[in-house]
């Protein structure tokens, strides 16, 4: 089953009563409620083997691509095995909203991604049709609600009043398009010519699945990188855009893109940090990557507050010749003294402690002077990186990040409500031996804190030059965890 190939596209009316052929069977533990506007999980046991009323439901998809719907499906073979729906209607009290409908991913081929990659679709439809929004109405399994959050959505502050009529006991959410409409196109693949040699281009990969492997395995030869894991949790949204090129069936040389959202000084500002810049041994210096990063630069540059980059030694003199000027980051120590007071490790792979982390990201860090919101990156650090290093202090509400060295504790991050205090909570974590903590972000407050330029190896800022630049004036650094 793994290894079987889906393919993915929008089905022709035809193709419709191949719905009959998905698999609903689930088994469902836990269900969310909506209490006093907090998300509240409890224990239930429910278990779903089929569709009800599928007579109606297939003659209201047939309605649907009538009206101008677009039904985005999964296949494997010629048999359908996932879904998802967007209708062309604007609805909501300012018509900007689109509302996703019918996902479902047959039993055998959940947890690959396919929803991901179908929201993928659906989201460009969702933009093309003049959306700022997307909506869902989310079954209130535990397993729904999380893989919608993962995408980014969020529980809404103001339900559509006929969908919530229709699904009162949903998890009603949303989650904005406008960072991204009109800044990029999905679907883009093309034969392209550098130096007399044809390589195919590609800025669609998630949605490809054998390009898509094809890149993994290009960042996991250049970089280590487990995308795979990444991508197979439903985290990676796309806010992380790989630009590729293929010579045939092998991606050759990449550059992404990550959007991240930045908070400083109480503006929210949409920040480009380039990432993962690769070019296979074999294919390097045919100016491959030297097109990429051109593309990537020509399409965003004016698309975004600032551009930023953070490179190893190796490339120190690579950026430059894109136009991008080395700036100084800022480390933050201080002192952390063994303080009374439990812990727990979280487990990544436990699905109730994995939906504590999401939600502590949404409350993020209260000490933290420059914030970057990226939940799909902020995942990709837990789930590939410091699986190990994430701990739960409950006496304080709080998730920490850490790691320790010697008699120094490396604060990758830290979550939890406003008002507790950074050194009690670290305390709480620190060892006998503990005398500092390393700061992974800007804190907020800097009196007691030992401000030195960085002394981190193999890392360089770059920043692009005419655009937003916070670090000429400031001592910053951006959050380990947001690094790409
Ligand atoms: C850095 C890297 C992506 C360059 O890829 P590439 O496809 O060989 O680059 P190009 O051929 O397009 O080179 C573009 C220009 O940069 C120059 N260049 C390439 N690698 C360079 C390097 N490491 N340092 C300085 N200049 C470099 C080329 O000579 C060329 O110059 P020109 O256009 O003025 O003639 C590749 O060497 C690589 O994958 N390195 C390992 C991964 C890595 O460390 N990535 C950076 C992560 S921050």
């Amino acid at each position: 089953m793994r290894n079987s190939n889906i393919t993915y596209r929008a089905l022709k009316r035809h193709e419709i009563r191949k719905f009959k052929q998905i698999k609903r069977h689930e088994i469902i533990e836990e269900i969310y409620y909506l209490r006093e506007g907090k998300l509240v999980l409890e224990k239930e046991h429910w278990e779903v083997t089929q569709f009800d009323h599928m007579r109606e439901r297939i003659q209201g998809f047939k309605k649907l691509f009538d009206e101008g719907g677009y039904l985005y499906g999964a296949f494997d073979g010629r048999k359908l095995v996932g879904l998802g729906s967007v209708c062309p209607k604007l609805i909501g009290k300012h018509c900007d909203t689109i509302n996703v409908e019918n996902m479902h991913v047959s039993a055998a081929y959940r947890k690959r991604g396919v929803a991901t990659t179908i929201f993928a679709a659906l989201k460009e439809k969702a933009v093309e049709f003049g959306g700022k929004k997307v909506y869902v109405s989310a079954t209130p399994s535990k397993n729904t609600v999380y893989f919608y959050m993962g995408l980014g959505f969020k529980l809404t502050q103001e339900p559509i009043q006929e969908l919530l009529e229709a699904e009162p006991e949903d998890i009603h959410m949303e989650m904005e398009l406008c960072h991204m409409s009109g800044t990029y196109d999905f679907g883009r693949s093309t034969q392209i010519l550098i130096r007399g040699r044809s390589y195919q281009f590609s800025a669609d990969v998630l949605s490809q699945s054998g390009e898509r492997k094809r890149y993994f395995k290009l960042a996991k030869k250049s970089f280590g990188l487990k995308f795979d894991t990444w991508y197979q949790s439903g985290f990676w949204d796309d806010r992380f855009i790989p630009y590729v090129l293929y010579d045939g069936r092998t991606a050759v040389s990449s550059v992404a893109v990550c959007i991240n959202e930045v908070l400083w000084k109480n503006t929210t500002k949409r920040y480009v940090q380039i990432s993962t810049v690769m070019t296979l041994p074999k294919y390097r210096n045919r100016r491959l990557n030297r097109w990429l990063m051109e593309h990537v630069l020509n399409e965003w540059k004016d698309k975004c507050d600032a551009i930023y980059l953070l490179a190893n030694d190796s490339v120190v003199d690579f950026y430059p010749k894109f136009g991008f000027e080395k700036h100084t980051e800022y480390d933050f120590t201080i002192p952390v003294a063994k303080a009374p007071g439990e812990y727990r490790k979280l487990n990544v792979n436990r699905a109730d402690d994995l939906t504590l982390l999401v939600e502590k990201y949404e409350q993020s860090n209260p000490f933290a002077q420059l914030k970057v919101k990226n939940l799909g990156l902020f995942m990709l650090h837990c789930l590939c990186f410091r699986t190990n290093d994430i701990y739960f202090i409950e006496q304080y509400d709080a998730i920490a990040i850490v790691e320790h060295r010697g008699n120094q504790m490396v604060c990758h991050e830290i979550l939890a409500p406003p008002g507790a205090s950074l050194v009690d909570i670290l305390g709480v974590l620190a060892r006998e031996n503990t005398e500092s903590a390393y700061l992974g972000f800007t804190p907020e407050t800097t009196e007691d804190c030992l401000i030195v330029e960085s002394q981190e190896e193999d890392n360089h800022l770059f920043v692009f030059p005419g655009k937003e630049n916070i670090f000429k004036d400031n001592k910053i650094m951006f959050p380990l965890l947001s690094r790409a």
